[in-house]
Parts: C-alpha cells; structure tokens; sequence
C-alpha cells in the first residue's frame, strides 16, 4: 500500500466491484481516458477485475485509489506495458466525478510515479492524453511530464475528432 495524506492506493478487491461499474460506465471519464467504449455489464466488469487480480504477467501494476476520508474506492491508477529491458511504462488514472477537484489526482499520480522510479526501478513513465483534456494536461506538466509528440486528429471526442498526446516523464525531471 502507498499512504499519501488524502488517498491510500492499495491493490484493488473484489468488493471494488460497484465503483469500478460505475466508473467504466460514467461518460465523462470514458470520453476523457483511453477506456473501452461500449457500455459495460457487471459480468464483462467482473471479468476484467478478475483479470487484473490475477494477472501475473509482470507488466502492469494497478492500485485502487482509496479515499481517506470516506474509505470508499474514488478511483483507479496504474502503470502497464512494463517494459523490463527498456525501464518503461505506461501512466493510467481514473477518478469517480463525484471525487475530481479533491486532490486525489495530484496525489494519487506523485505516489505512483515516486513507486515506478523507486519500487520498480523503472527510468521513464509514458502516457497517452487527449489534447482537449486540460484539467489532465496541467496535472501532468506540474509534476514534470513533457509533451513528445502529437498524433494529430486521431480520437473522437464527443463527435469531433481530436489530437492525443503523448507526455512522458524521466526519473530526474519529476517535480517532488
Ligand atoms: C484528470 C484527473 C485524473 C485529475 O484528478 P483530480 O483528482 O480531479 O485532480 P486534483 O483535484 O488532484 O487537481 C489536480 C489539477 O487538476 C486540474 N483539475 C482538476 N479538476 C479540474 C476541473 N474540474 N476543471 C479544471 N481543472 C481541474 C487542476 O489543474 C488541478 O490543479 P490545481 O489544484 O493547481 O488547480 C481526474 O479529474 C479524472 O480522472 N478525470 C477523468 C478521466 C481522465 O481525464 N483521466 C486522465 C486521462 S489521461
């Protein structure tokens, strides 16, 4: 578990299950974060929790972010496609919108970013953002990720199409 002063992220459990439906159903985070599209039953949402519980591939470390005050799950973060040999990963993050402009995004990302540089050993952190998605942007460049380039027009983004970026962190230039 990682302790930060608002949030815990912890692996996520079984009884996440309603918040996690919750989130890969609400629209305004599935058109913000690179999510699957189509509604989601609570089977298929069981059956991708499963999955992650019992993954053992070694490439992606998912944690549950918990809030403090309320002990329910607010969202979700973690880094996948963990490259070993290139010291690579790529950055995810998720909150419930009953649970954005709290500080949990800003916290959630420093503990995860602290634990794939330290934990993992891992030299730089990848991420994929929509160029409309500004509250993330900013997040993003206040702790040090670099915009690398820009695949143009290449999502749809309530019905128009949109740049995605890709911003990337190395070790030495996270913002503590
Ligand atoms: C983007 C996201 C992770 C930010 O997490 P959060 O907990 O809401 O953000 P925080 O409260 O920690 O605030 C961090 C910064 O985000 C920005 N921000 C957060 N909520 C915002 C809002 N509603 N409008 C504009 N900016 C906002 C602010 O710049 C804020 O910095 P500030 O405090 O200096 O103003 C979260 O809102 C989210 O999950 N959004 C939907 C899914 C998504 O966009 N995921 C990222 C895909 S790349």
């Amino acid at each position: 578990m990682l302790y930060g002063s608002k949030v815990i992220l912890r692996t996520l459990r079984g009884d996440d299950l309603p918040q996690l439906i919750a989130l890969h159903n609400d629209a305004s985070v599935k058109s913000l974060a690179a999510m699957h599209q189509f509604p989601v039953s609570p089977e298929l949402e069981a059956a991708w929790l499963e999955s992650i519980l019992m993954d053992k591939s070694n490439t992606k470390a998912y944690f549950g972010i918990e809030s403090i005050t309320s002990g329910l799950l607010a969202g979700i973060c973690f880094l996948q496609n963990i490259n070993w040999v290139d010291r690579i990963a790529w950055f995810g993050i998720a909150i419930l919108p009953q649970n954005q402009g709290k500080g949990y995004g800003r916290e959630a990302l420093d503990l995860i970013v602290q634990y794939g540089f330290e934990a993992l050993n891992l030299q730089k952190i990848c991420l994929y953002v929509l160029g409309v998605n500004l509250a993330a942007i900013k997040l993003y460049k206040q702790k040090g990720f670099v915009t690398e380039g820009v695949l143009r027009n290449h999502c749809n983004y309530q019905g128009q199409h949109c740049d995605l970026q890709i911003m990337s962190l190395f070790r030495e230039e996270q913002v503590l």
